[in-house]
């Protein structure tokens, strides 16, 4: 994979495929993380002397432009970490993107609207996606890939356009990948990882390839109550997901042949109803026993036992991947479980990795210090599928 020390960039329209997708609300956003990840490779390309045109996508619009999804807001605050201005066009391949990057002088930057308010980008038709890529390409002379977040994405942007562009890989990208590596070729031992989140089923492929790699697997959020239904419990009004039970249940058969420890929440914090994260009005949080959440309340974080028994399962490992919430965080009454495991990564000896969205914007709302882990990943799902060993469309791309 080339670097972008190995492109000559100066005088040079170098297009950087960012992923700013970072979360809004009303048009405020939550956490820059993404944002400050992606500004190295950009300052870099600037003391270059490159023309620098950033393109990413913001949620999940339908091929079609929506102020609700628009990139403006991530524009000014990369103006603002850059120190610089950012113009902000307001299409994608349209005049207007077309006049900002005209408009650009050695170092320069220029940010493309939401990739995804044209079909193309996301299309599963690859003449679609070509032909977006195709004028996308008239923009730049170079192609950047940095956006780690979406490489396991097969998009006009991720994947079409550095094959018609002399490319290489950016810093974001060439160190999260060296990190990921240590996770799969030479991890040291005890290997734990804490998955969380709401969905098992987001997360089946990775337990499949971690049964045969970690030692052991700590579940929290959403989706431990479908491990706790697998083992016959009663889950109450948590959330569920029946139709996984035999999946799951096939899992914690095969750790047990394999030596693989599997630790589910042995209490949790319950209410009985969804809390309120707008208000973030008080919830009525009850603690009960896992092995029992009566009708009429749902889990909605490990309780305070668990909380104990995780910290101390994390503490004598060698290496620690975390990915995923243990309850719902954005609400004071339900965010200990994650605050209690973030900070047992900070005060562990192991190489700790966050990897995703939601754990490291966790990390950063909770106000825990990011310097006391190992790596915080900007890539969710890109992570998850590099640690299951799928190939990443993102990355097969730049390959030379
Ligand atoms: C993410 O948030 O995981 C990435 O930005 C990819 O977004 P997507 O899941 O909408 O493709």
């Amino acid at each position: 994979m080339k670097t972008i020390d190995d492109l000559s960039v100066a005088g040079q329209r170098v297009f950087v495929r960012a992923d700013l997708n970072v979360p809004l609300a009303d048009g405020t956003i939550t956490d820059d993380g993404r944002i400050r990840a992606a500004v190295p490779t950009i300052s870099k390309l600037i003391e270059a002397g490159a023309r620098v045109v950033v393109a990413s996508h913001l949620g999940r619009p339908k091929g079609a432009p929506d102020p609700a999804y628009s990139l403006a807001p991530v524009g000014r605050r990369l103006g603002e970490l850059l120190g610089q201005d950012v113009v902000v066009a307001t299409d994608t391949v349209g005049d207007s993107a077309e006049a900002a990057v005209a408009g650009l002088g050695d170092g320069q930057v220029a940010l493309l609207e939401n990739l995804r308010f044209n079909a193309g980008e996301t299309s599963k038709d690859d003449a679609e996606r070509g032909a977006f890529a195709d004028r996308l390409a008239t923009l730049a002379d170079f192609y950047v890939g940095d956006g780690f977040g979406a490489v396991h994405r097969k998009h006009a942007s991720v994947f079409d356009l550095p094959a018609r562009l002399p490319h290489a890989a950016g810093g974001l990208i060439a160190s999260e990948v060296g990190v990921l590596k240590q996770l799969t070729e030479d991890v040291k031992r005890p290997y734990a990882v804490v998955l969380g989140g709401s969905k098992v089923s987001d997360k089946l492929g990775v337990i499949d390839h971690l049964l045969e790699r970690a030692d052991r697997i700590l579940i929290g959020g959403g989706m431990a109550f479908t491990f706790l239904a697998a083992q016959g419990h009663e889950v109450g009004d948590s959330l569920l997901q029946t139709d996984q039970i035999p999946t799951v249940q096939e899992y914690l058969r095969r750790a047990q042949e394999k030596g693989v420890e599997f630790v589910l929440p042995v209490d949790v914090v319950a209410a009985k109803d969804f809390p309120d994260l707008r208000t973030k009005a008080p919830a009525g949080p009850v603690e009960v026993g896992a092995d029992a959440i009566p009708a009429g309340l749902m889990g909605l974080d490990i309780g305070p036992r668990t909380r104990e028994l995780f910290a101390a399962k994390v503490a004598d490992a060698a290496t620690v991947f975390w990915n995923g919430p243990m309850g719902v965080f954005e609400h004071p009454d339900f965010a200990e479980g994650t605050r209690a495991v973030a900070q047992a990564l900070v005060d562990s000896d192991a190489f700790t990795v966050v990897g995703g969205g939601d754990s490291a914007a966790a990390v950063r709302l909770l106000g825990l210090d990011e310097n006391g882990f190992g790596h915080i990943s900007t890539g969710g799902g890109a992570s998850l599928e590099y640690l299951e060993g799928k190939a990443l469309p993102g990355l097969a791309a730049l390959e030379d």
